[in-house]
């Protein structure tokens, strides 16, 4: 059976679960929230968006950090809204991950988040509409021109596939500082050609253009 079809992260919210294990991924996605800022203040200013924003978010596995990262972008385009004196859009949040992977453990947290986004913005804010999209983001997900945003943390280091040529890499499941150079070679080889992958799909799936704002 194809690996992208079986592989996923730990479900649930138990003791060895993803969602309660994955701090330093946490830490990524608050340290990356000037970088988020930052691009969405050049998509709002070009007026990429109007009464709506498709957001995707790729890779988001479950638990804590796939709303954390939802949370921050409603943040962040609502604060650049106000600071621009534009109407904050309605939110459309695509979640995307692997066939395997513990949706039903995010909607279950979807009521409270919802709740939770009424009481902080009040009760006109958004709406936001959550959605998942199983499928590998290695191939096509979304229809041509339909994201405003597109985000990704800790996930594009996965790769396809193993990559070919690793006979000689000791008793190492992955490149390890032991690793003899054709095997980082290899593991680059591989990256070169699954990212260029990815954003071949992705360049047809954003919007593309600037509308006057
Ligand atoms: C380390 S987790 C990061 C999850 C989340 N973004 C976070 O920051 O906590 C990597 C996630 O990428 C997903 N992933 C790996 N390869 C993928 C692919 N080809 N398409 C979609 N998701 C993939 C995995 O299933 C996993 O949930």
């Amino acid at each position: 059976m194809a690996l992208v079809n079986i592989l996923h992260m730990n479900p649930g919210d138990g003791e060895l679960s993803y969602s309660k294990n994955s701090l330093l991924q946490e830490t990524a996605i608050r340290n990356a929230i000037p970088i988020l800022k930052n691009s969405m203040k050049g998509i709002a200013n070009y007026g990429v968006f109007k009464d709506y924003i498709t957001v995707a978010d790729l890779g988001c596995s479950s638990g804590t950090n796939t709303l954390l990262v939802v949370s921050n972008i409603i943040d962040i385009v609502h604060e650049v809204c106000q600071e621009n004196n534009r109407e904050v859009p309605q939110f459309q949040v695509c979640l995307n991950d692997l066939f395997g992977n513990d949706f039903n453990t995010i909607f279950k947290s979807l009521p409270d988040f919802y709740a939770n986004l009424k009481k902080n913005k009040g009760e006109a804010f958004g709406p936001c509409f959550v959605s998942a999209v199983p499928g590998s983001f290695y191939d096509r997900l979304f229809p041509n021109k339909s994201l405003h945003l597109v985000h990704c943390t800790t996930s594009n280091q996965w790769l396809s596939q193993m990559p070919q040529g690793l006979e000689n890499n000791g008793s190492n499941i992955y490149v390890a500082k032991t690793s003899p150079p054709n095997v980082y070679q290899a593991y680059g080889k591989q990256f070169h050609t699954d990212f260029t992958k990815f954003l071949r799909m992705r360049s047809e799936e954003v919007v593309h253009g600037f509308n006057n704002p």
